[in-house]
Formats: structure tokens, C-alpha cells, sequence
């Protein structure tokens, strides 16, 4: 009855995760899909700690676990800026990898408690689980160690590339197949180590090429490999919950990485195995493209307000910077005075402005921008040749045009905003420095162009209070 009770509960729990993710795909449900995703976890916790065979030991355990983590992570989510959510996450994901590496060496040096066999003779099913989801949680373990160090600068951020790279990799995950057979067939606890210690060391291999501008996409891809070994080590330990969350959150990570893989113009493939962005990025410098500079036309907030005043058409594309100086209120002020002086106004977003898939929506949502005037880059890009004013706030590699031409650049490929074809560019931002990505943006020297340079917040409060006039 108990165990009835306890898989109905857990079976309410994954619908609710499933409900979670459906609403977490629209900034409208999102709050909703939070709400449903809170309510399934506190069922799944508390199924848990009711499950027969718990006892009081176990249940102590949890709760002390909970106490624990529940404090650290409600620490660190109120203190966290959103822009350093990124490098969050990917702390976050090793934690998950190493968990299942945890969680697979529990089973196999206490199989009687999972009830898959005894110490030395566990069945080869539950040894292949165990391989897989110890494997794949080490590899998630460091390469998102390595992630979370990029992101958060205490890393270099370049690629790190060296010769035979790929062969290095290739052999290193041929020899991981290999011990894994030869682990299923003999359960020796020598390779059961070995496979881990390989995993961690092919993690760091795939991570460490890994250039600044496809960090996005590979952070997604940990979050898509850290539910794959939850899965894998749900299987281990039969429990149904772990499969279906980790399989919920292997698929939408993989699904995520591959919308942002078509987003960036990158191969899934490359991404997978861990190479790409290491051929292009290394080459990536300023300069690249842009011998023939005009000299940068600097404009003031008042400047670009009487431009904006007799603008009909506005398109705004908000990034990282906007998010930095949290600019979004003042932005939307401004919309609304440039709409009562009749103004069409739009947003633009790329897919990987800012720091995290969605950044920029949240923002803006934040703001209370309509829906409706927020449009992503395929709907919106050929709205710029009919725009007057393309107003760039804090965004930057998203919207330069090396991404086009520059095929030793480290965003060759990556499709990005046309703001150049507006009639007039401002730039909003601090001062001539690059990107995210390291790479010079050749359009702050264009004719077209106006920077207007200074903090996102300041620089639009100070045109707000100009069209005020
Ligand atoms: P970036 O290319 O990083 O440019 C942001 C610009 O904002 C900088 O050039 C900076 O110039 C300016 N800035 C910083 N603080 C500012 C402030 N207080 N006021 C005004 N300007 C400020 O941003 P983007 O165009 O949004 O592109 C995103 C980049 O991040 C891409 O390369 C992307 O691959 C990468 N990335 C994205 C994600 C996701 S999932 N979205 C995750 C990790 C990395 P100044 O210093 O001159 O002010």
C-alpha cells in the first residue's frame, strides 16, 4: 500500500515537472510553470521520506541534507546578480554529475540496499546503469567545473587547443567504451575507479577548446548530460522519479542545445564531442576587417533624443550591458514617451544576448514590455532596412557583422541582428571595449553609427529626461 502510495506520488510529481517545463516555455506561464515545478518537488520529497523502508536514520539523513542544501542554495540564489546566473548553473551541474558518481558508488559497494545483487555480484544490467550514469556524471563533474571557472573569469576564457586534440579525445572515449564492457563483464572494482577517473579527465578535454562566444550552447549540453546520468543512476537504484526527471531534463537540455546550436549556426555534433568553436577561435583578434576606419562619431543623450523624437520607426536591442546596469525600467520609460510622440516601437532579441538563454526576455518582462512589441532575431532582421533608429543598448557581438564576413572570427557564423542597416545606430555603452567574445565590433566606426557612450542606465535616464523637455 505504502509503495503504491509512494509511486502514485511519484507519477503526480513528474507531471508536474512535466507541466513545469511546458510553462517555463513562455514568459506569460512562466511563474505558473515555477509554481507547478515548487509544488512537484515538495511531493516528490515528501514521497520520499514516507517510502517504506526509510527509517528513522534515513529519514534524519534527508532532512539534513535538505537543511543544508536548502540553506546554501537560498543563500546563494539571493545573493546572486542574474548576470552571474551562467556560471551558477554550471556549479550547479557539476554538483549534479558528482552526485551521480556518488550515488553509482554507493550502489556498487552496497548492492544489498538497492536490491540489485550482492558485493561481487550484481546483475550486469545494473552494472551497465551504473557505468553509464557514473561515466557520464564524471564527465559533467569536471567539464562543468571547467565551465563555471571560464564563466566566471578565473579562467582564461579563450579555446585551449592543442595538436591531436581530436585523436586525444576519440581514443580516450574509445578506451572509456572498452572499460565499460570489460567493467559490465567482470564488476572489478579497479575499473570501476578507472572509468571514473577517464571520465573526469575526457570532461576536462572536452570542455577546455571551448571558445567564449559558444559557452551558451555547452553549458546547455552539461545541464542535458547531468539528467542523463540522474537517469542513468535512476535505473541503478530503481527509482522511478530520478528517470523521469533526469530523462526531462536530459531532453530538454539536448533540445535547448540544439535550438541554441541552429541559433549560433553551430554543428550539435561538434558541440557533443566537444571541439567546436576551438578551429575559429583562436584566430579571433581586433582589427579583423576594419583597416579602412572612419574615426568614431560620438553623439550625447540629448543628440540621439531629438533623433529619437522624429524617428518613426524604433527598433530597440537590448544585451548584456542593459542586464549589467539594469537599465530595463528606464528602457520601457522611454519606449512610452517615444510612443506618444508616435513612434513604432520594437525589441529585438538574439538568442544568446545577454548571459543566459532568455536573459533579455526576463528583463524586458520585468519591465512590463508588451509582449508583443518583444520579437526574436529570424521575425525581426529584415525589419531594420525600414527602421530609422536602431537603439543598441549594452548588446554588442550580437549584432556585429565580422559574425558575416570575418571567417577567422570567433563568431563566424552566428547569425546576428542588422542593425547596420538602420538609417541611424546608436550605442549604448561605456566605452570602446569588445564583447563577450573578444572580437572588435567594426560598426562603432560606420557612418551611420553614434556612440553614446556611458553606463545603459545613465545614458537613457538622461534622454528620457530630454524628451521630457
Ligand atoms: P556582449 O557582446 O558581451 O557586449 C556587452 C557590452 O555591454 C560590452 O561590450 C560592454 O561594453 C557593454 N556594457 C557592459 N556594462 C555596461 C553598462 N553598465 N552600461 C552600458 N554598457 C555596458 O553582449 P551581447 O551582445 O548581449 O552578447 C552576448 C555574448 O555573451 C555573446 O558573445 C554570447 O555568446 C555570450 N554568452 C551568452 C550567454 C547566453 S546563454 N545568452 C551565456 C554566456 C555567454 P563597455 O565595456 O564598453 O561598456
Amino acid at each position: 500500500m505504502a509503495q503504491t502510495l509512494s509511486t502514485l506520488a511519484y507519477l503526480v510529481a513528474s507531471v508536474l515537472f512535466i507541466l513545469a517545463l511546458r510553462g517555463l516555455s513562455n514568459p506569460e506561464t512562466s511563474r505558473q510553470g515555477n509554481l507547478f515545478g515548487m509544488v512537484g518537488m515538495a511531493i516528490a520529497i515528501v514521497a520520499t521520506l514516507l517510502k517504506p523502508g526509510m527509517g528513522a536514520g534515513g529519514i534524519v539523513i534527508v532532512l539534513a541534507g535538505l537543511a543544508i542544501g536548502g540553506t546554501i542554495g537560498t543563500v546563494l540564489a539571493q545573493r546572486i546578480q542574474m548576470t552571474s546566473l551562467p556560471q551558477l548553473v554550471a556549479a550547479f551541474h557539476s554538483l549534479v554529475g558528482m552526485a551521480a558518481v556518488f550515488v553509482a558508488a554507493a550502489a556498487f559497494y552496497s548492492p544489498e540496499s538497492f536490491g540489485i545483487g550482492t558485493v561481487g555480484n550484481i546483475k550486469g544490467a545494473s552494472l551497465v546503469e551504473m557505468s553509464l550514469g557514473l561515466a557520464i556524471g564524471a564527465i559533467t563533474f569536471s567539464g562543468s567545473v571547467i565551465a563555471f571557472a571560464k564563466l566566471d573569469g578565473r579562467m582564461s576564457g579563450s579555446p585551449i587547443i592543442f595538436k591531436g586534440q581530436h585523436m586525444l579525445n576519440a581514443a580516450l572515449g574509445a578506451l572509456l567504451l572498452v572499460l565499460v564492457i570489460a567493467f559490465v563483464i567482470t564488476g572489478s572494482p579497479v575499473l570501476f575507479w578507472l572509468i571514473a577517473l577517464l571520465s573526469f579527465a575526457l570532461g576536462f578535454l572536452l570542455i577546455i577548446p571551448i571558445g567564449g562566444a559558444d559557452m551558451p550552447v555547452v553549458v546547455s549540453m552539461l545541464n542535458s548530460y547531468s539528467g542523463w546520468a540522474a537517469a542513468g543512476i535512476g535505473f541503478t537504484i530503481g527509482n522511478l522519479l530520478l528517470i523521469v526527471t533526469g530523462a526531462l531534463v536530459g531532453a530538454s537540455g539536448a533540445i535547448l542545445s540544439y535550438i541554441m546550436c541552429k541559433g549560433m549556426n553551430r554543428s550539435i555534433i561538434n558541440v557533443l564531442l566537444g571541439g567546436f568553436g576551438g578551429d575559429s577561435g583562436a584566430a579571433a583578434g581586433p582589427g579583423a576587417g576594419t583597416a579602412d576606419r572612419a574615426p568614431v562619431k560620438a553623439g550625447s543623450p540629448e543628440d540621439a533624443a531629438y533623433i529619437m523624437k522624429n524617428a518613426q520607426k524604433i527598433i530597440i536591442v537590448p544585451g548584456y550591458g542593459m542586464a549589467v546596469a539594469q537599465a530595463q525600467q528606464v528602457v520601457r520609460e522611454m519606449a512610452d514617451l517615444l510612443k506618444k510622440e508616435g513612434a513604432e516601437i520594437s525589441y529585438a532579441i538574439h538568442p544568446v544576448a545577454g548571459r543566459m538563454p532568455g536573459h533579455m526576455n526576463v528583463l524586458l518582462a520585468e519591465a512590463n514590455v508588451p509582449y508583443d512589441e518583444v520579437h526574436e532575431l529570424e521575425e525581426i532582421n529584415a525589419e531594420f532596412a525600414d527602421a530609422d533608429v536602431a537603439y543598441v543598448i549594452g548588446a554588442n557581438d550580437v549584432t556585429n557583422p565580422a559574425a558575416k564576413t570575418d571567417k577567422s572570427s570567433a563568431i563566424y557564423g552566428m547569425p546576428i541582428l542588422d542593425v547596420e542597416r538602420a538609417k541611424t545606430v546608436f550605442f549604448v555603452k561605456r566605452g570602446m571595449a569588445s564583447g563577450y567574445a573578444g572580437v572588435e565590433n567594426e560598426l562603432f566606426f560606420r557612418p551611420n553609427t553614434m556612440m553614446l557612450f556611458g553606463d545603459a542606465k545613465k545614458v537613457t535616464q538622461q534622454i528620457v529626461q530630454s524628451l521630457q523637455k
